[in-house]
């Protein structure tokens, strides 16, 4: 029974044209067509980790194997080669150029290969927020320890209103000594959007490095890198972009090369073009990159804003819901500029236990911390939403 549902059914279904944000019927027929989840899941934790499409798998399935079998003359790893076909197309994308972008496996590790890079001095301050990922934060705490960098986080309004109060928020906090600024464009428990380019341009007209941990923005909001501004971007795109799990980009401004070690290296680096010198990192599987072209054509197909459009439309749905329950504090803005796919909020309730239970019984996964959040992608249901508030009612009401 369980079974069947990992067998992909209709799993090369080209994409017809992305049906409106409403359009719940359509939305659905692209679930039933492109994704492998049972009707019984309600998959609400993209922002972890994302659900891949069927044709996705496939490509991916199948570069492995024609790998496997050395038929071509090719090696199928990724980890040497300079791979421009794949970082073009990424680069295209996601608007940049192919020699600023580096390709690795996740965010995780494009952050810590920016922070590992970078040159600071003893007492050279990093400015964060108090809403970095454990991933962001735990690379400046390893060069804290290490160069004895001073790292400082400034609050953030939780939930904010508009977009000047969060420039405000960080903007204020630069010292003489900050060095550094870095922080999440889209935040892992609130999913809180910032204006990054104006936080950017106004940081780097303070002389500071600018270093944006972008996780979550590849496939969940339309956006060019090269808009952005900053110096260093850490991205992954096993969350929104529907690739296969184990990919990510390192984006390293062009000017800023020279500044940013590489910390991975194979003999070479010295003379590595470009970013190919953060990439090197050693045999990888380069049919996860098959299966990241796949995902952009699918992507291409269905339109990036038809896409956005939905996600957002859904998110949209959820704040609504949620405002409506008095025990619900809500974490995300009301300001629909300040979110694209996730809402986030806290139960005035002192043991979530009983609600993590009845969720897990129903085949609800939301991301599980001592907050909820509630992400939606182009496979939610409006009724995956439902059944969240539904079970949330049953146990308190
Ligand atoms: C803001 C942020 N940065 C980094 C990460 C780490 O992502 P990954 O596990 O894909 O490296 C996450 C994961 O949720 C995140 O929310």
């Amino acid at each position: 029974m369980l079974r069947r549902h990992f067998i992909p059914s209709a799993a090369l279904a080209l994409a017809a044209p992305a049906p409106a944000a409403d359009d719940d019927a359509g939305w659905l027929k692209i679930r039933q067509d492109h994704f492998s989840l049972p009707d019984w899941r309600a998959y609400l934790n993209t922002g972890s980790v994302g659900a891949t499409p069927n044709r996705v798998v496939k490509a991916t399935n199948d570069y492995l194997a024609k790998g496997a079998s050395y038929a071509t003359d090719e090696y199928p790893r990724w980890g040497y080669e300079p791979m421009e076909t794949h970082r073009t197309a990424l680069a295209k994308y996601l608007g940049t150029s192919m020699a600023e972008l580096a390709l690795t496996h996740n965010a995780t590790e494009s952050m810590s290969l920016i922070v590992n890079g970078l040159d600071l001095k003893p007492g050279d301050e990093v400015l964060m927020t108090d809403q970095e990922h454990p991933s962001g934060r735990g690379a400046w705490q390893l060069k804290q320890d290490r160069a004895g960098i001073r790292l400082r986080e400034a609050r953030i309004p939780i939930p904010p209103k508009t977009p000047e109060e969060l420039i405000e928020a960080i903007l204020s906090q630069v010292r003489p000594e900050t060095r550094v600024l870095s922080f999440s464009a889209i935040t892992t428990h609130t999913g809180l959007l910032f204006p990054v380019k104006q936080i950017c341009e106004a940081a780097r007209a303070k002389g500071l490095i600018t270093v944006v941990d972008g996780a979550h923005m590849p496939g969940q909001i339309p956006f060019r890198i090269d808009d952005l501004g900053c110096d260093a971007f850490a991205g992954s795109l096993h969350k929104w972009m529907l690739t296969p799990p184990g990919t990510g980009v390192l984006y390293v401004r062009g000017d800023f090369q020279s500044k940013l070690w590489p910390t991975i290296v194979v003999e070479g680096w010295r003379t590595a073009k470009d970013a190919l010198k953060y990439m090197q990192l050693g045999c990888n599987n380069r049919a996860e990159l098959e299966g990241v072209l796949e995902a952009l054509r699918l992507i291409e197909e269905l339109g990036p804003q038809r896409i956005y459009d939905r996600i957002h439309h859904l998110a949209q749905y959820t704040y609504s819901r949620a405002i409506q329950v008095p025990y619900l504090k809500v974490l995300t803005s009301p300001n629909p500029q300040l979110y694209g796919g996730m809402v986030a909020f806290e139960v005035d309730r002192p043991d979530y236990t009983p609600l993590w239970n009845k969720l897990a019984q129903r085949k609800v996964w939301t991301l599980r911390a001592n907050k909820i959040r509630i992400s939606s992608h182009i496979h939610t249901r409006r009724s995956d939403i439902d059944l969240f508030f539904d079970t949330l009612k049953e146990v308190y009401g």
